[in-house]
């Protein structure tokens, strides 16, 4: 063995030939999962699209850097299904560019949030973690509130969007701005078609708490509140069944 590697090393020819076809079979061992990637990639015809005002809570998600101790992924660890839910399939994170899976966890995974607390919980948790949960360490993001949402430039968010692959239609870009502040004022005349474009179990909330005007506070709490919640395609049959 070492005498073939000695042989080897002073044939400068058959050397590079011997580096090529071990990096080759790294290679081939990182690529080879693509293969079967349709059959590992579960189908789900009724998930939906992020709406603008969502997409906009995803991008202050990114800019605050949460995903630094938030992960979005659930591993299929039985102490996680226990803990969190039906562990993440990979259609869930379909539309999710960049994926925020993460790496760390200083505060706990988020995948399946949506619904799990109120918006009011959300807007005093972000307002000043500690004062729900005491013993936090979690930063307080309550200039967010204060914040009001550029949603002028949506429209173009969500035409990018759409050239790597998120199904967005010209109708949803054309309505991002109007769309946005529709999903955040309930009362006023924007909400129209939002529910029309979106599916009806779209909420339209006043996220925040504060009538009359849309902060990045709403933003944030109402992509959290949709979190796991773009499909049901881990609660179906075929997901339950391999559990
Ligand atoms: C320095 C680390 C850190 C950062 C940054 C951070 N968090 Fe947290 N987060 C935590 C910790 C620790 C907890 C658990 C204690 C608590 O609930 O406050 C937590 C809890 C939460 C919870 C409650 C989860 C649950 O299931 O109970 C939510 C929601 C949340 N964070 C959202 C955010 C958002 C949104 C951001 C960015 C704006 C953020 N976090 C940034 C550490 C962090």
């Amino acid at each position: 063995m070492f005498g073939l590697h000695y042989k080897l090393e002073r044939n400068t020819i058959g050397f590079a030939l011997a580096v090529i076809v071990v990096a080759g079979i790294g290679g081939f061992v990182e690529i080879a999962p693509l293969f079967t990637v349709d059959e590992t990639v579960e189908e789900a015809p009724n998930m939906r699209v992020y709406t603008p005002l969502e997409l906009a809570g995803r991008n202050i998600y990114i800019r605050e850097g949460c995903y630094a101790c938030h992960s979005q992924m659930i591993r299929t660890l039985r102490d996680e299904v226990e803990r969190y839910g039906p562990y993440s399939l990979a259609v869930e994170s379909k539309y999710d560019h960049p994926m925020l899976w993460g790496s760390k966890r200083t505060g706990p995974d988020i995948a399946r949030l949506g619904g799990k607390y109120s918006d009011q919980w959300h807007v005093a948790h972000l307002n000043n973690p500690r004062d729900v949960v005491p013993e936090s360490i979690m930063p307080s993001y309550a200039y967010l509130g204060r914040a009001e949402l550029k949603a002028n430039d949506l429209g173009l968010h969500l035409k990018a969007m759409r050239a790597v692959g998120v199904p967005y239609t010209d109708e949803m870009i054309a309505n991002a701005t109007s769309d946005t502040y529709g999903q955040a004022m309930p009362d006023s005349t924007f909400s129209s078609g939002l529910s029309k474009r979106y599916g009806d179990k779209t909420t339209v909330r006043d996220f925040d708490g504060v009538a009359g005007q849309v902060t990045e506070m709403d933003a944030l709490v109402a992509y959290l509140q949709i979190l796991g919640k773009l499909t049901d395609a881990a609660y179906s049959p075929v997901a339950k069944a391999e559990d």
